[in-house]
């Protein structure tokens, strides 16, 4: 990517969807623990209305879609309401390492907050989450998964006990 690229974050439009689903699979394409089905996660996602943000990141020069990241709502057993899941995220492998992942947690993140959120949740790799504020918390669980990989941001405390489910948009296609 150019030092001079500018990149915009902004809510996904109709148009964008094309792109979203290229830049997903493209993204994920070398990455490790996915089943490359991110792009029909997201799709999924739409089709059930559960897409509660999806932000791209566009090359203001190109208006190239160079990234995505995509919010929706999360089940906590206890009956705890307004949590969210964080990602897919994907950023073109090109444009890697230059922040745009970071933007598009950021925006996501404060957009959330200005919803009132109560918190978000998010699987992945800690050293890139934790950054974000986001730390595993016992209270919260996803079954099947190593427990430093599963992390919460709470806004509203305390943060509730349970164990956490995501849309059925998540499960592995059999
Ligand atoms: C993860 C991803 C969205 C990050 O986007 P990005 O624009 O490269 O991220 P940023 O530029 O904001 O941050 C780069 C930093 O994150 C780190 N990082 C990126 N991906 C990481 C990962 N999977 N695990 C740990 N660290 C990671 C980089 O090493 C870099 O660290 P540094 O700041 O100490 O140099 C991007 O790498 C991607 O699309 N990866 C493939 C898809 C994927 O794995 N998605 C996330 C699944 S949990």
């Amino acid at each position: 990517m150019a030092s001079t690229t500018q990149i915009c974050i902004r809510p996904e439009t109709r148009r964008d969807v094309p792109a979203i689903e290229e830049v997903t699979s493209v993204a994920f394409m070398n990455a490790e623990h996915t089943d490359h089905n991110e792009q029909f996660i997201i799709r999924g996602l739409r089709e059930a209305d559960h897409l509660s943000i999806s932000l791209v990141a566009e090359d203001e020069v190109t208006r190239i879609i160079v990234g995505h990241v995509a919010v929706s709502p999360v089940n906590i057993a206890n009956g705890s309401e307004n949590w969210y899941g964080l990602g897919p995220i994907s950023v073109l492998p090109r444009y890697q390492g230059n922040g745009v992942g970071s933007s598009l947690i950021k925006r996501a993140l404060a957009d959330l907050q200005s919803r009132h959120a109560a918190g978000c949740v998010v699987l992945g790799n800690p050293k890139y989450y934790t950054r974000f504020g986001f730390k595993p918390d016992p209270s919260l669980q996803l079954p099947g998964v190593p427990p430093e990989y599963f992390m919460a941001l709470t806004w509203r405390k305390p943060t509730p006990t349970g164990t956490v489910s995501y849309h059925k948009a998540f499960e592995p296609s059999t």
